[in-house]
């Protein structure tokens, strides 16, 4: 499926944060403009990703490329938690909590299923452990820890918009490829689960940020936010995609 700005517009499911009317249609223009953007980068229509929805990995090129993803997004919930101390708004509070909730407060943590399904695949906990992963990777995962938690807020939720909008599109994009790989809807039940949820991760940030966001310099603080997590995602699936595909990256 295509991810599309209607998605995030026009939520149905009664579990899934649905964006709040704003007043300001400018505004509004203004973010959809933005998430239009998110959606188009580079860094979030991959060539790995694209290849990936279509071509089956070898096990090995399976294997790098999760156990990358596990590092990057290692530890997330934290960060975003600590966005918390960079404002005084319980409006944005409202949002980071109900965000974190989804990743934590369930009866087993995001992090957990997604390392089952690493492990469905066939990669041991003691691989996971023992893995080194690349420079980018660990450049992504704490560049996020700062994006998220140096002020100013409108930074933090710049790059927490651009994270959640991408992540709506990969949960697309790794079902896809996980499926076109053979692997039954258990294996893919995470990234199932996600299409939905990551698309009410990107109305918490428009929620939290559309009051910043009226003048310019709000604005400019927000697109830095963007801009840096999206130079850091494009260099980390860059990076990816030397060691899975080696001479064929970046076709
Ligand atoms: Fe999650
Ligand atoms: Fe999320």
């Amino acid at each position: 499926m295509t991810v599309t700005l209607e998605l995030f517009q026009n939520v149905e499911d009664t579990t899934v944060r649905k964006r709040v009317n704003l007043d300001n249609k400018e505004v509004q223009e203004y973010l959809d403009g933005k998430l239009q953007y998110i959606l188009n980068h580079r860094s979030v229509q991959h060539p790995l990703l694209n290849y990936y929805c279509k071509n089956a990995f070898t096990k090995e090129q399976e294997k790098k490329f999760y156990l990358e993803c596990y590092y990057y997004f290692q530890y997330e919930p934290f960060y975003i938690t600590g966005m918390a101390m960079n404002t005084r708004d319980y409006k944005i509070l409202r949002e980071i909590i109900l965000n974190v909730a989804d990743e934590v407060g369930g009866d087993v943590p995001h992090s957990e299923l997604f390392r089952q399904q690493i492990n469905d695949l066939g990669i041991s906990n003691e691989e996971i452990e023992s893995y080194q992963c690349l420079p980018t990777t660990t450049a992504i995962n704490q560049g996020a820890m700062k994006l998220y938690n140096e002020p100013p807020i409108e930074k933090n939720l710049g790059a927490l918009f651009a994270d959640e909008s991408m992540s709506a599109v990969l949960a697309s994009q790794f079902n896809q490829g996980l499926e076109n790989q053979g692997y039954d809807r258990k294996v893919r039940k995470h990234w199932l689960m996600h299409l939905a949820v990551e698309v009410g991760h990107s109305n918490n940030a428009f929620n939290a940020i559309a009051p910043y966001v009226v003048d310019p310099k709000g604005r400019e603080l927000f697109e830095e936010g963007i801009n840096t997590y999206l130079e850091l995602l494009e260099a980390y699936w860059d990076g990816v995609d030397a060691i899975v595909r080696g001479e064929a990256a970046g076709n």
